[in-house]
């Protein structure tokens, strides 16, 4: 019998990451603009997270908007315009009902496409590559954009000084192919769990409005939590640390991804980190650290890249891919 295609053996097809891009409003709020308004400081807010800015976005501008403006960005990078599926991981969703992933496939033309949102918080990235990751190498598409946008600003209470310092708005996204696990930017492995026990540590409760967040407890969780994540996907992947070129955790916060990489033995050099200039964007934060460590030059083509996130839920989540070498595309937003 003839062999299929490499590509089109189930047990070799898997989703290969062909395109990258992000968006981010324009408007930078400083942590020294925080403090003439918070009992705050920038030397505290820089010492505690490593953050110096975030993004804010413009009155009138939605989760879709910039969930939209990043997708056209990764259809662009990875030179396509068509696409079977549109996952859209985010806790700021337009509305309750419908989804915002049907909106964001329309404005890009790709009406027709599968098309939902997904809710794992700050971990809604991993949880969507992995989602649209299985559905492309089981068969069910051949395309996925995986988007992860949020707009904290929408949940964050301005007088809050725990959090108001920590989270800013943006959009990532990743244009998904069915390939082999042998191209790079293949998509190899994932871990994923929760701990509901936590759900009161990050929430926003029934009929409150903002955000509630026990810090200090959220960060106690988050070392080990992410650790013992990113030890699984490496032992999952037949990886050793040391064999990771780019540790790409969520940006939460700058001593919690120092931490996860010094239990793990990764050298400083290898951690990818965007925080000082973003903050926190939650489901976008993967993606956009992804993008500046390839346009700094240290994610390069065939490189190993370790993907772990931690958020409300609790959840958490790793991905263990090869680069592409595709060249992210960025956009600025009102
Ligand atoms: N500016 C100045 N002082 C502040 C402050 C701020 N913005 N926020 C809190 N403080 C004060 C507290 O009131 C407390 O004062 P006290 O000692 O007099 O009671 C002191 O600083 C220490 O507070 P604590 O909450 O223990 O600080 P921390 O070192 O844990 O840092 C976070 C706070 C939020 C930066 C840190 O806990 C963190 O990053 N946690 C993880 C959060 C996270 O990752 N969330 C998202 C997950 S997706």
């Amino acid at each position: 019998m003839p062999q299929p295609p490499s590509d089109q053996r189930p047990s070799d097809r898997c989703a290969v990451l062909a395109g990258l891009g992000t968006c981010l409003p324009e408007r930078t709020v400083t942590n020294d603009d925080l403090a003439e308004r918070l009992d705050t400081s920038h030397e505290w807010i820089h010492g505690r997270t490593g953050i110096a800015s975030r993004r804010i976005a413009a009155e009138g501008t939605s989760t879709g908007d910039l969930a939209t403006a990043a997708a056209g960005n990764a259809l662009a990078s990875a030179g396509r315009t068509s696409c079977d599926l549109v996952v859209v991981a985010t806790t700021t969703p337009d509305r309750a009902c419908p989804a915002t992933a049907p909106a964001v496939a329309r404005a890009l033309g790709l009406s027709g496409a599968a098309a939902f949102d997904l809710a794992a918080v700050c971990s809604g990235f991993v949880y969507a590559l992995s989602t649209a990751s299985a559905m492309i190498a089981a068969g069910t598409c051949r395309s996925a954009l995986v988007i992860g946008a949020d707009l904290y600003s929408t949940i964050t209470d301005p007088d809050d000084r725990g959090t108001a310092i920590i989270f800013g708005d943006g959009a990532g996204a990743v244009f998904l192919e069915s390939g082999s696990r042998t191209d790079p930017g293949a998509v190899l492995h994932h871990d994923l769990g929760s701990d509901g026990d936590g759900r009161d540590l990050i929430t926003v409760a029934p009929g409150e409005r903002y955000l509630s967040m026990r810090g200090r407890e959220v960060y106690v969780q988050a070392v080990p939590g992410m650790t013992d994540s990113a030890l699984r996907v490496l032992k999952g992947a037949g990886w050793d640390a040391e064999d990771v070129d780019a540790f790409v955790g969520h940006q939460a916060n700058i001593r919690i991804l120092a931490s996860v990489a010094k239990r793990l033995g990764l050298p400083e050099e290898r951690v990818i980190t965007n925080i000082e200039e973003v903050g926190n964007t939650a489901a976008a934060s993967i993606p956009l650290a992804l993008a500046h460590g390839v346009r700094e030059g240290r994610v390069t083509r065939g490189d190993r890249l370790l993907l772990t996130a931690f958020g409300g839920g609790l959840t958490w989540g790793s991905t263990a891919l090869t680069w592409s070498g595709a060249q992210p595309v960025h956009s600025v937003r009102g």
